[in-house]
């Protein structure tokens, strides 16, 4: 059965994983894999989640199966968190999945099962599983004009007349906020115009909201959310509590649907549910507990949303410094766009050669598209990554 298997191309991003942990260099800085970390370089657990896990011990009675659709007190809790005032309910079916990935994946599946021949529109430069999920689900894929390498933004009047290619039913895969790899995001003006797009060609918003909170804040990251479920009839949104929460590893997300009629909800759940049930049956519970807790308490959640907050302002900082920084090296303003961007991620405009001398060189690790986890750089590695990428020209 295995004897002419080859092996499998690697993941750009989970591959620097052993490499960086193997690299014996002291002064090594990894900025690829994307998780958050503090000013000593750590990941840490949140002082809500802590406090809810061991409310959760001492107060869990069973370990029973919940269902494919996991906690309905969680997909509720979340809803609020997502949707805010703005949701139309009735409209609305949840399930929990294992991750904002898991959730991703059960949507692509239900888009096989009830619009098998729609294409989904991805960016042209997106988050490197996107693409793969699809095609596991069986799905076409077109890129949309979405990145400007040279001004490091977003090309919304070329996005929009790409888009204006797509034939009405076609689904349109969009980062809610915090645009990975790029760290360009849509402007509520541009959000605007992107709803009145889809809007007026009948397509569909498949919307990755991974990381509601890093933005803007949790409200103003909804911002796309929200007007979608207000202005349109339907949305796919697949949404991760794993970053927000700071539990990558409990795998904890949910994917929502918004259809039409109440009824055709109902009816999307059975199939929602299927896609689940085929895949692995039940969602992991230990997250989406810690996330109902949290939010079901108004000083845990309060204390939540603070932490939450300051890892988006210290964020932002290192987005400051690292410009500051790199416009002293240079005497340009050149990296200004550090500042303009969103979330964890930017590209810095390495080529793959370069990425690979700035790791074999500097012990410094990006992933080989040039994105960097700006998340991952402490204050005292700002200096020593200046240098390495400077060194490069
Ligand atoms: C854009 C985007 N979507 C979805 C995910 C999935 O996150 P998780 O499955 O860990 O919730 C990620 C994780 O890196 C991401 O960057």
């Amino acid at each position: 059965m295995f004897e002419t298997v080859e092996p499998a191309p690697p993941d750009k991003i989970l591959s620097l994983i052993g490499l960086f942990r193997d690299d014996p260099r002291p002064g090594k800085i990894d900025l690829g894999i994307g998780v958050y970390r503090d000013a000593q370089g750590r990941t840490p657990i949140m002082r809500a989640v802590r406090e809810a896990e061991r409310r959760l011990y001492d107060s869990e009675q069973t370990k029973s199966y919940l269902g494919p659709g996991g906690d309905p007190a969680y997909c509720e809790a979340v809803t609020d968190v997502v949707f805010g005032n703005a949701s139309p309910r009735e409209r609305i079916c949840a399930v929990q999945t294992p991750g904002g990935a898991g959730a991703l994946r059960i949507l692509a599946g239900l888009i096989a099962r009830v619009r098998p021949d729609a294409t989904v529109w991805i960016p042209d430069v997106t988050w490197v599983n996107h693409a793969s999920i699809l095609a596991d689900a069986g799905l076409a894929s077109r890129e949309y004009v979405y990145y400007d390498p040279v001004a490091n933004g977003v090309r919304l009047d070329a996005m929009l007349s790409s888009l204006r290619g797509a034939a009405p039913g076609d689904v349109v895969l969009l980062h809610g906020c915090c645009h990975n790899p790029t760290g360009a995001s849509l402007a509520n003006a541009d959000w605007d115009e992107v709803c009145e797009l889809l809007l007026a060609r009948g397509l569909v918003p498949f919307v990755d909201l991974a990381y509601q909170g890093f933005g803007d804040g949790l409200d103003e990251d909804a911002y796309a959310v929200r007007l979608f479920a207000q202005r349109l009839p339907e949305m796919l949104l697949a949404t991760s509590n794993c970053k927000n929460f700071g539990i990558y590893r409990e795998r904890t997300g949910c994917a929502f649907v918004m259809a039409g009629t109440g009824t055709q909800a109902a009816n999307v759940l059975g199939h929602l549910l299927t896609c689940a049930r085929v895949a692995y049956s039940m969602p992991p519970d230990h997250g989406a507990s810690i996330v109902r807790i949290v939010l079901g308490d108004p000083a845990l959640r309060a204390d939540w949303r603070s932490e939450l907050d300051s890892m988006r302002t210290r964020i932002a900082g290192l987005r400051v410094a690292l410009a500051a920084a790199l416009a002293a090296r240079t005497g340009s303003d050149r990296y200004d766009f550090l500042v303009r961007h969103r979330g964890m991620f930017s590209l810095i405009g390495v080529t793959p050669a370069q990425a690979e001398r700035l790791r074999g060189e500097h012990g410094v690790y990006v992933v080989s598209d040039g994105r960097i986890n700006v998340a991952g750089l402490t204050e005292a590695q700002i200096e020593p990554f200046v240098a390495a990428l400077t060194a490069l020209r």
